[in-house]
């Protein structure tokens, strides 16, 4: 099974933040196609293919790391042209995000697939996206999310025809497990 770590961005104190970073995609044309709005999220360790028999374990190492929540701003939209998206990105990542995405990367049950890039935290908008000129849109506003927990996630692969999938047929992700970030309080 394709599984990732990521923040869902979906806690209820994110719904505004949410729905606007939506509408934002929603807005973008030109090149390439939006992401559903379903699956908006910012990745923190992409584990790649891993046996369902190692998923209890790998369970069990994210749900005993003790990290508080955090904030997280986005700030620019960004064209990557490696990879062909436009994504949104964090100009100044708080510590605790890289903290958590580097535990997540080194668990024992399953380290993370190895990228050459540092971690560079970004919310993929759209993908197909090959040149700055093919796009056309507004700015992206600043839009700040309060990260209260993450997920362990199923990402179908290309060749799948299991799996939920939209009205567009687009691959949706499902989350497998939640885990909480302690409060502060
Ligand atoms: P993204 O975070 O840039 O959007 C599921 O495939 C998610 O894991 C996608 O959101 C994807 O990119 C991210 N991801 C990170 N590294 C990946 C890789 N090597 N192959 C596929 N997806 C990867």
């Amino acid at each position: 099974m394709r599984v990732f770590f990521a923040l869902g961005l979906n806690e209820s104190v994110n719904l505004a933040a949410r729905k606007a970073l939506a509408d934002y995609k929603n807005q973008l044309s030109g090149e390439g196609r939006a992401v559903p709005d379903a699956n908006l999220h910012l990745t923190l360790a992409f584990l790649g293919d891993v046996p369902e028999a190692v998923l209890p374990a790998l369970c069990e190492e994210a749900n005993a790391i003790r990290l508080s929540s955090f904030s997280l701003t986005l700030s620019q939209l960004a064209i990557w042209s490696g990879p062909n998206i436009a994504c949104a990105t964090v100009a100044t990542p708080p510590a605790m995000l890289c903290d958590l995405a580097h535990r997540l990367s080194q668990l024992a049950a399953w380290p993370a697939q190895r990228d050459s890039h540092a971690f560079t935290p970004h919310i993929t908008l759209r993908r197909g996206v090959k040149t700055v000129q093919g796009l056309d849109g507004p700015a992206l506003p600043p839009l700040t999310f309060t990260c209260q927990r993450f997920g362990l996630y199923a990402s179908p692969s290309h060749q799948a025809t299991h799996g939920q999938r939209d009205s567009e047929g687009r691959a949706l992700y499902q989350c497998l497990h939640a885990f909480d970030l302690t409060s502060r309080n």
